[in-house]
């Protein structure tokens, strides 16, 4: 299993580092067969697990539950589970009850957006043995501060501000971070300047790996396509195809067959 050393190691060497998310017990445990380096419980699980709109909707029962089911899933795989929308925000004490929720529930690491206001309790967690994996430029739980899901970095000032943020979470004790969604220059300037590894999603080719959903990169997602995802199949005709093929079968009495029967 990768380990949060490994990480480092994959950088100096200059092999990428893949991430999916995941968030349930049968996909996991295909996952765990693949040679995909490691697993975020991200809470984008709201959208692709839940229905809402954006990710402020998931809670911490959620994300311990669905970490819970791929820990059991991906038992070989390095879990990386996302704190939620304010739940680091808080007191220390509940803010730690939420990242033990989370590390109990099989995570090996915690990701959190943003940096201003984070940096202390990252060090206090790094202190306390918990990994913990930074997310910067597009952070989704800012959607009402940002006004909208936008390319961020895009301005001279503002790529200088990412570059503080990141530097500000390596000092802190971050493995890794994040970067979303921001343009590929920046996210070049970022990775040569961090000694920590940098996974990039619309983030351009240079992070130190990527990340994908695994709903976007299986095509399951039909009503979302941005420009950085590519979809590996078409999955949701893949499925309908399958559902069609079986409701065809029943109905033409052709399933179940002699095979299927006891
Ligand atoms: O929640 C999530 O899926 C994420 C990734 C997109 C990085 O944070």
């Amino acid at each position: 299993m990768m380990t949060v050393c490994d990480f480092q190691a994959k950088k100096a060497s200059g092999e990428k580092i893949t991430m999916i998310t995941c968030y349930d017990f049968t996909s996991a445990a295909i996952l765990n067969k693949t040679s995909i380096d490691c697993i975020l419980v991200g809470d984008s699980l709201a959208m692709t697990m839940h229905g809402f709109s954006d990710t402020i909707s998931a809670t911490m029962d959620m994300m311990a539950l669905h970490t819970a089911a791929v820990s059991r899933g991906a038992k070989d795989k390095f879990i990386i589970g996302d704190m939620p929308f304010l739940s680091f925000r808080s007191s220390l004490n509940e803010n730690i009850a939420a990242v033990r929720a989370l590390m109990q529930a099989g995570a090996h690491a915690v990701k959190l957006e943003g940096a201003n206001g984070n940096t202390e309790f990252i060090s206090h967690l790094v202190h306390s043995g918990v990994p913990v994996m930074g997310h910067i430029g597009l952070t989704p739980q800012f959607l009402n501060q940002l006004g909208g899901y936008k390319v961020q970095g895009k301005t001279e000032e503002s790529a200088k501000r990412l570059l503080e943020e990141a530097i500000a979470l390596e000092e802190a004790g971050c493995f890794s971070l994040v970067l979303e969604c921001v343009p590929a220059a920046v996210a070049t300037r970022i990775t040569q300047q961090l000694k920590i590894t940098t996974i990039g999603i619309g983030a351009g080719a240079e992070t130190d790996g990527q990340v994908l959903v695994f709903q976007d990169l299986l095509g399951l997602n039909t009503s979302f396509s941005p420009k950085f995802v590519r979809k590996f199949m078409d999955g949701a005709a893949l499925v309908t195809q399958a559902v069609e093929g079986y409701a065809q079968s029943v109905k033409t009495k052709e399933f179940p067959s002699h095979e299927h029967c006891y």
